[in-house]
């Protein structure tokens, strides 16, 4: 494989906030609009985060060595410290889950089981192009959060853990979201691989979410009433629903010659911290 130039249409350097939420301020287990399945995904997304951005990081690391582009050199520095910083404060958040009688513990399973087998039946390279689609994935949930702010993620509350969580979260998948894609051009930079891998991870990634709410719902006993399964219907697939949304943004990424920077979302990183003031107010460093 020849090596490219990797692409820097955003050249903005990316550098990792250190921020202090209060968990404690999450007191209702079915925080999300009182709906199991709404809330439940909520836990399997943050369960699957902290071992899967240290898998980001590692699959990086792997071939951080052989890139000698100074801008992709930092760029790959704030990306390791952002991502570094996002697992701890899933692990505090999903702490604080258990302590609410949210079974994390099996769902932690399931996700350690599923990268304990991705470290080993996918090579090096393989790896990376896993991690180049997930972001794909969190940059994608990440437009949608900051466009939807009314999605109703805490808000509505005075204070939300989980709202300023994902507000920091979402502009920081953002502002890193090329980086794993730009090490793999500049390293693997084989497209027909980088798309087969996409198809699988796009299609996996839904059902090992609703696999661990299954799971959940099932240790909880709970069966969720009528009204949840219509909302959390309309959520994921109503009009502007996360994932009828979001399919044609999944779609690009299957595209030969796709980058991250083709869609735009710099305008949702712009005075964030004008826009978020409770936000940026939970920033020590
Ligand atoms: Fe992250
Ligand atoms: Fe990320």
């Amino acid at each position: 494989m020849t090596a490219a130039q990797p692409l820097h249409a955003d050249e903005r350097p990316i550098k990792p906030r250190r921020m202090e939420f209060d968990m404690s301020q999450l007191r209702e287990k079915y925080f999300f609009r009182g709906n199991s399945i709404l809330s439940t995904l909520m836990y399997a997304l943050s369960a699957s985060f902290p071992d899967g951005e240290r898998f980001f990081i590692n699959s990086v690391r792997h071939y951080q060595k052989q890139i000698d582009d100074p801008v992709l050199i930092d760029q790959i520095r704030g990306f390791i410290g952002q991502e570094a910083h996002h697992s701890r404060i899933h692990e505090d958040f999903n702490d604080r889950a258990k302590a609410l009688g949210v079974d994390m513990d099996t769902i932690d399973r399931q996700f350690k089981r599923r990268l304990a087998f991705a470290r080993k039946r996918f090579s090096p390279a393989q790896q990376l192009a896993i991690t180049a689609a997930l972001e794909h994935v969190t940059a994608t949930l990440a437009q949608w959060t900051l466009e939807n702010p009314e999605a109703g993620m805490g808000t509505g509350t005075e204070h939300s853990p989980l709202r300023e969580m994902l507000v920091w979260h979402a502009m920081e998948e953002i502002e890193h979201k090329a980086v794993a894609f730009d090490v793999y051009r500049a390293t693997v930079n084989d497209e027909r691989q980088r798309i087969a891998i996409a198809k699988i991870i796009f299609r996996s990634f839904w059902l090992q979410m609703a696999l661990a709410q299954v799971k959940l719902l099932w240790s909880d006993r709970r069966l969720p009433r009528w009204r949840e399964v219509r909302e959390a219907w309309s959520f994921m697939w109503g009009d502007n629903g996360f994932r009828s949304w979001s399919a044609p943004e999944f779609k690009r990424y299957l595209q030969p010659g796709f980058h991250p920077n083709d869609i735009d979302q710099s305008h949702l990183l712009q005075q964030w911290s004008e826009r978020y003031p409770e936000v940026a107010a939970l920033q020590v460093g």
